[in-house]
Order: structure tokens, then sequence, then C-alpha cells
């Protein structure tokens, strides 16, 4: 039986996790992996982009949004798991991953480990780099803060590093609307996965690897994962396209939703498919 809507709830790898899952369930699966600390919401204008002609899944991360947090150890190979884990339950053999930031790590995580089960990949406003000494330390001060319950101040400094400025003026709604998906995620799972992003590891030296068609598309004003990010990844994936999208920070998907939407459907509807 399938659960279709926009705020389902599944247990998946003994977690409860809460996801959208819409469109015609035969059709090709394609599923939006949020970034650091949002929630499946970041992606609503992309599912109802794709809606009418794929079956696209967005779902929260554990510990964001509506999905528990377990008793495990943040990883980024954990939130693999849990993303096979949630194919599978979903019956989808095979997909095309969207992640945008830690999305991004999941996803390149996803397809070192799992090649087979995906088609293509879009990295938005990622990177496959570790965290610089410098990078982990600024994370392990900021849980420091967080744990003396400053996070009003987090917030504040984490919205003006995500857009370009003149996402400022222009996009009230969608700042706000961000703004209290971070409002929403709890200081444990700030505390938690900001250590999980602090230990990843580098995915720089598997790009070679990936067989699969790669969309890497970049805000060009992303101070966080800037378009110099964007180009290490380009130059060593054989099979990618670079998209730098105008008027956009680290969330493009949300500042410029015509040009993002514009390139992912052409690099979608490029994507050989091919379904039993
Ligand atoms: C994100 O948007 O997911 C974060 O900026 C990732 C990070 O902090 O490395």
């Amino acid at each position: 039986m399938r659960y279709l809507g926009n705020n389902i709830k599944m247990i998946i790898n003994n977690l409860s996790v809460s996801l959208s899952d819409e469109g015609p369930y035969y059709a090709p699966a394609i599923i939006f992996i949020h970034g650091f600390p949002f929630n499946k919401h970041m992606w609503n204008m992309q599912v109802e982009e794709l809606k009418d002609d794929y079956r696209v899944i967005a779902y929260d991360i554990r510990g964001h949004g509506d999905s528990d947090s377990g008793n495990e150890e943040f990883s980024i190979k954990l939130f693999v798991k849990d993303l096979v884990c949630l194919m599978d339950a979903l019956k989808i053999d095979k997909a095309v991953l969207c992640g945008l930031s830690m999305g991004g790590y999941i996803a390149l995580n996803a397809i070192e480990n799992y090649p087979e089960r995906f088609y293509a990949l879009i990295l938005s406003d990622t990177q496959c780099s570790a965290d610089s000494p410098e990078a982990m330390a600024k994370r392990l001060k900021t849980i420091e803060t967080l744990k003396r319950n400053k996070v009003k101040r987090y917030i504040n400094e984490t919205i003006i590093n995500l857009f370009a400025p003149a996402s400022f003026k222009t996009k009230g709604k969608e700042i706000a609307a961000v703004r209290e998906m971070i409002e929403n995620t709890s200081i444990q799972t700030l505390c938690n996965a900001m250590l999980a992003l602090s230990m990843r590891k580098e995915t720089c030296r598997k790009l070679s690897k990936i067989k699969v068609p790669v969309l890497i598309i970049v805000g060009k004003e992303d101070i966080i994962t800037p378009p110099s990010s964007s180009w290490m990844v380009y130059e060593k994936i054989k099979d990618s396209y670079m998209i730098i999208i105008e008027n956009a920070g680290h969330l493009a998907n949300i500042e410029n939703p015509d040009d993002f939407n514009y390139q992912m459907r052409m690099f979608i509807s490029s994507v050989k498919i091919d379904m039993e």
C-alpha cells in the first residue's frame, strides 16, 4: 500500500521519518535531500515543478523537520543508511538524487557506496572537501555557543551567510520560511549534525569513479560553498554539467527557483531512465 501525501510518516531504519511522496507511483523517482539545518519543505518549489511528471520524494533527515532523531550518533554514513532504507521501504530500486549542501555530502557518499541505486545526481551548492582544521574548530566553537543557549545569535549569523545580499530586499517571505525551519530545529540536532558535518570525510578522490550524469548547480553569490568548490567537483566528474545561478547565494533553489527549476528539468529529461 502506498501512502501518498506531503507529510507522511514511515518507520525506516528503526526511526519515524517524515516525508512527502507525490506524483505518479510508476514514474521515475526523484529524491530530494535538504541542507543543514533545514527540512524537506526547502524543496517545495521543486516538488511542485516536477510532481505531474515524476514520483517526487522529499524527506526530513533524522532530527530535522518532523523526523525523530533516534539514539545513534549522527554521521554522514548513518544518513546514507537512512536514505537507502527509505528507498527500500518505498520500493524504489533506482532514483535521481538531488542534494543541497549537506544533502550533497549525503548524495556523494551514497553514490560511492551504492552506485547501482542511482541514475543521476544533482549536486547543489555543495563540495567534496572535508572541513579544514579551522572550519572544524569554528564548528566546535559554535556547538559550545549553542549549548550556552545562544540560539538566536547562531540563527542571525547563519541567515546572513545563507542568502545573496539582494535576496534580503526581494525574498522576505522565503527568508522568513527558512528562519522558521532553523528555529524549529532542536539545539540537540543542531549540535549533533554540526559535529557530524565536522567529522565528514572528503569525497574528492572518489569523484572520478562516478559513472552517471551529474548536474552541478551553485548560486553565484554562495559564500558557504562558493562556485570555486563546485568547479572542483565538476572537473573531477567526467559526465558532469556545471551551472551558475544568478541572483542566488547558498539556497539557489529558493532564491532563484525559475532558473534552478529550468536547469533541473532540462537535466532530468536528458537522463536515460530504464523503468522495468
Ligand atoms: C548546509 O547548508 O547543509 C551547510 O551549510 C553544510 C555545511 O555547513 O557544511
